[in-house]
């Protein structure tokens, strides 16, 4: 960490590594200030490739002894590591190097967590562990043996099996002795170790081979009770994959671990999973429907690593979303097969636009596989995640249900146990299908967000829409080509039946139409259905046509669509001119929380609306420049507007809502209480809040009572329910994040950094935890009007605190160093204000390649 020339790798710069590690024997004698760690490899020459030095990667070791058979090493020092002079023949590596995890704040490596040992190695952590080849494409198995004090650590786990455990009594004092071994070769990144005072949720999966696998949730004494949930939603996840993918579990044991400190939201370690406990702990006490959504996919998706990302894994980390893309694709299938699929596909494009659509619009864009990089933690994105995910789903539309799966059976055989690239994943759909993929394959190097336009021609009985695509620069881009585009297109007629049922439209070129023939009347088109590609579209269509398939689509992503379009220019037009709210668009929308017939999560979405950075986005897309205080009003507005139009009957969508009985968080209840909790929202615009302090007086789970403590907030009249929450929450880590949150969301602009600095002073704000960080700081970044406020006090806030963070964390800062990825959006005072902030975080001394890396490329330097 030093602010020497950084160092840029690239993808085309890939080379093998040169040898073969036959098999790992790692030791660890765990100290919390002093833990040895002893490696035994087996090396080989690899003589499929051109003879390379022997490079073991290595980050802040404490080098004691290490030996080629059984010879004192001859170690060299190289940038990252060690060469080592060693035979062209095979070998054995011994090497003995001590780390200190109490002082890993970076949490990245081995490093303690409220007294517990634990692991994070994805990407290039587990250099700061031994010396090791610690890129993917080294695939080994892992023997691994863990001694610690029998006191503090009665748990002590790694991957693969257990094979024993005892007390050692022939040392004194008596370590306990714990060893697993994974019999699936697997990358360093893979590695996983967990030691400390630590309690199982136990349970049973038999896989559809008749095989049992012993299944464990281990949590801190006290979070038992948090278990239950995120058990049953592993069994339905490896139940799924068996069903949908024929995949099954491939070990004796599968355990998560939850731990408190923790950078990211979970880890896929092969038969360890390692989860941040805001990912796996759930009860309904203290989790909302939200929480449990979120938890129930996140098991499923580490879990669905085992095959896409452990079985095949990785080349290089250029192609991080050959495992990540496919995964995320597969959660979301699962998700959606578990609960309602449009609500799920519309869940994702709302994420969609509010975290992968701004990246590709600004100075961050990159593509989904990127060229090349500085840290690699820094590409763990939006793109390579949820626009790689959108990727798959293009590719499952394109070659159609079938050939997908038989392509996924083939990606499975012929790639098990290798690390491989996009080329391979390519290639296996070319071969399975004959297809050509060529074009195709410019969703994984062309960055930025497509636009297609389409517009209607109507002549002799023949409906015409002629489709034009082209895409804006981005960083190192300027010139894009033509992309195969999915298109869903329906047909509707004037009464709304649908005269022409779904058909995907391949564009291939910058300009291509397609016509319908014999069609007596003029028919409506419903574009892009289920949002069948990552672009942004653009037609000419008015309000009358929108509030028609806000009627009558009978695509259920292309109706909500149609309302949050009709939400977006009401808006946009009441920023640009003053314009009141679009009638067509509150009498639309007020037929349809009406309509009983409809899911009520499907209404609860369609109640919401573009969020104000969206709007900000649009805008700015559009050549304006948007001012932060004129779109919060409108949006305040919009709100009041829908409280009035909907007066007479939110007290009936409010009270046919409730649950009743025994709180369960399956999709039917959860959308019933996100309907309901949406019109007390309103309901708090015209009562002050008398609803929500009825229900904040009776809430028996976390998602009434946030809910009614958030309106409360919001009518101003939370003061008391906000003490009364901290009170009795105090003690419950996880909902303090929230009631910090909560705090922060609702501050008005002019007053968000004075809150925020405020609660950064509460005895509470334990900086160092990244949940708590991001709680806050997080927090006050996604508040639009409020970090962008004109004073600039919240982007200086946000500055000194990411300056404070970094030397501690600095995968944390990083990443959220991205909440000034939109500044060029704005006016020039603003772009001043934090090009200052900028420019103050960039001159930090000392400032760690995560965050120079960020910085430089938010500033475009
Ligand atoms: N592979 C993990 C997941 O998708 C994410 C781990 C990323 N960690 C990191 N430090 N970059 O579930
Ligand atoms: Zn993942």
């Amino acid at each position: 960490m030093t602010n020497a020339a950084p160092k840029t790798i690239y993808l085309k710069d890939y080379a093998p590594f040169g040898w073969i590690i036959d098999d790992v024997h790692l030791t660890f004698r765990l100290h919390p200030t002093a833990t040895r760690v002893i490696s035994r490899i087996r090396v080989r020459p690899d003589y499929d490739v051109p003879s390379r030095p022997f490079m073991l990667h290595g980050e802040g070791l404490t080098h004691i002894s290490a030996k080629v058979d059984g010879h004192d090493a001859v170690i060299t020092e190289v940038d990252g590591g060690i060469e080592v002079d060693v035979p062209h023949a095979p070998f054995n590596w011994e090497a003995e190097v001590e780390i200190n995890p109490e002082a890993n704040t970076a949490l990245e490596g081995l490093y303690m967590s409220n007294g517990m040992y634990c692991t994070q190695c994805e990407a290039e952590g587990f250099r700061k562990i031994t010396w090791y080849p610690d890129r993917p494409d080294v695939m080994a198995q892992f023997t691994v043996r863990i001694e610690s004090d029998a006191d503090h650590t009665p748990v002590m786990l790694s991957n693969g099996n257990g094979l024993y455990y005892a007390q050692d009594n022939t040392q004194s004092p008596a370590p306990n002795v714990s060893i697993y071994q994974d019999p699936w070769p697997k990358p360093a990144y893979l590695f996983a170790l967990v030691a400390g005072d630590l309690v199982a949720h136990e349970d049973k999966f038999t896989t559809m081979s008749g095989r049992e696998v012993d299944l464990a949730i281990y949590v801190r004494p006290g979070d038992e009770h948090k278990c239950a949930f995120g058990m049953e939603a592993l069994k339905k996840s490896m139940k799924w994959d068996e069903d949908v993918y024929g995949r099954e579990y491939d070990l004796d044991e599968f355990n998560i671990v939850a731990v408190d400190d923790f950078n990211m939201g979970a880890m896929e370690n092969k038969g360890l999973n390692i989860f941040n406990s805001s990912c796996v702990l759930a009860s309904p006490e203290t989790s909302t429907d939200g929480n449990f959504e979120r938890i129930e996919a996140i098991i499923a998706h580490e879990y669905f690593h085992n095959w896409t990302g452990n079985r095949i894994t990785c080349r290089d980390w250029f192609q991080l979303c050959l495992k990540e893309g496919l995964t995320v694709f597969r959660d979301a299938q699962f998700t959606a097969d578990m609960r309602s699929e449009p609500v799920k596909r519309i869940d994702d494009v709302i994420a969609l636009r509010a975290r992968q659509f701004p990246e590709d619009q600004g100075p961050l864009s990159h593509p989904v596989r990127p060229e090349s990089f500085q840290e690699i933690n820094n590409f763990y994105t939006a793109t390579v995640y949820e626009k790689g995910a959108e990727v798959i789903g293009m590719l499952k539309t394109l070659v159609g249900d079938e050939a997908y799966a038989k392509a996924l059976d083939l990606y499975f055989d012929r790639h098990d146990g290798q690390a491989c690239t996009i080329e391979d994943w390519i290639t296996v759909f070319e071969d399975s299908t004959g297809r050509d993929l060529s074009q195709f394959k410019l969703w994984y190097s062309q960055s930025g967000t497509p636009t297609v336009s389409v517009r209607e021609e109507y002549k002799d009985d023949t409906f015409t829409l002629h489709f034009s695509q082209s895409s804006a620069p981005t960083p190192g881009q300027d010139e894009k080509l033509p992309q195969v585009i999915p298109v869903a297109v329906g047909l509707l007629n004037d009464n709304g039946d649908e005269v022409l049922p779904t058909q995907i439209v391949e564009l291939t070129q910058a300009e291509q139409s397609i016509s319908f023939n014999g069609h007596a009347t003029r028919p409506i088109p419903s574009v892009l259905r289920g949002f069948s590609a990552p672009v942004t579209l653009t037609q000419d269509i008015d309000n009358a046509r929108r509030a028609f398939l806000l009627a009558h689509d009978t695509d259920a992503f292309n109706r909500w669509e149609a309302g949050r379009m009709l939400a977006r220019d009401s808006l946009l037009s009441a920023i640009r001119t003053g314009a009141a709210p679009n009638a067509d668009y509150l009498d639309g929308l007020k037929a349809l929380l009406r309509d009983d017939s409809l899911d009520p999560a499907y209404r609860a979405l369609m109640l919401a609306q573009p969020t104000q950075s969206e709007l900000a986005g649009v805008l700015h897309q559009d050549g304006d420049t948007p001012d932060p205080a004129t779109i919060h009003t409108a949006s305040e507005a919009m709100r009041q507007a829908k409280a009035d139009a909907f007066a007479d009957i939110l007290p009936d969508l409010y009270a046919a809502n409730q649950v009743d009985g025994p709180f369960s968080p399956d999709a039917v209840a959860a959308g019933k209480r996100a309907l309901a909790n949406s019109a007390l929202g309103l309901i708090t615009k015209l009562d002050g809040g008398a609803t929500a302090a009825k229900q904040y007086a009776k809430a028996d789970n976390m998602t009434l009572q946030l809910a009614s403590l958030s309106a409360l907030l919001d009518a101003d009249a939370g003061d008391d329910a906000l003490q009364a929450f901290y009170d009795q929450w105090r003690d419950d880590r996880l909902v303090i994040d929230k009631w910090f949150s909560l705090q922060v969301m609702h501050a008005k602009p002019e007053t968000l950094a004075d809150t925020t600095a405020r609660l950064t002073n509460h005895i509470d704000f334990d900086w160092k935890n990244p949940n708590r960080f991001r709680a806050v700081m997080g927090m006050l970044a996604a508040h639009h009007a409020g970090f962008h406020h004109e004073s600039g006090a919240a982007y200086t806030l946000l500055a000194e605190w990411l300056i404070k963070l970094d030397p501690v964390n600095p995968q944390t800062t990083a990443r959220m160093c991205s909440a000034f990825q939109t500044w060029k959006r704005y006016d020039a005072d603003r772009q001043a204000k934090i090009a200052t902030q900028l420019e103050r975080i960039a001159a930090q001394p000392n400032l760690s390649r995560d965050t120079a890396e960020m910085i430089s490329r938010i500033r475009g330097a």
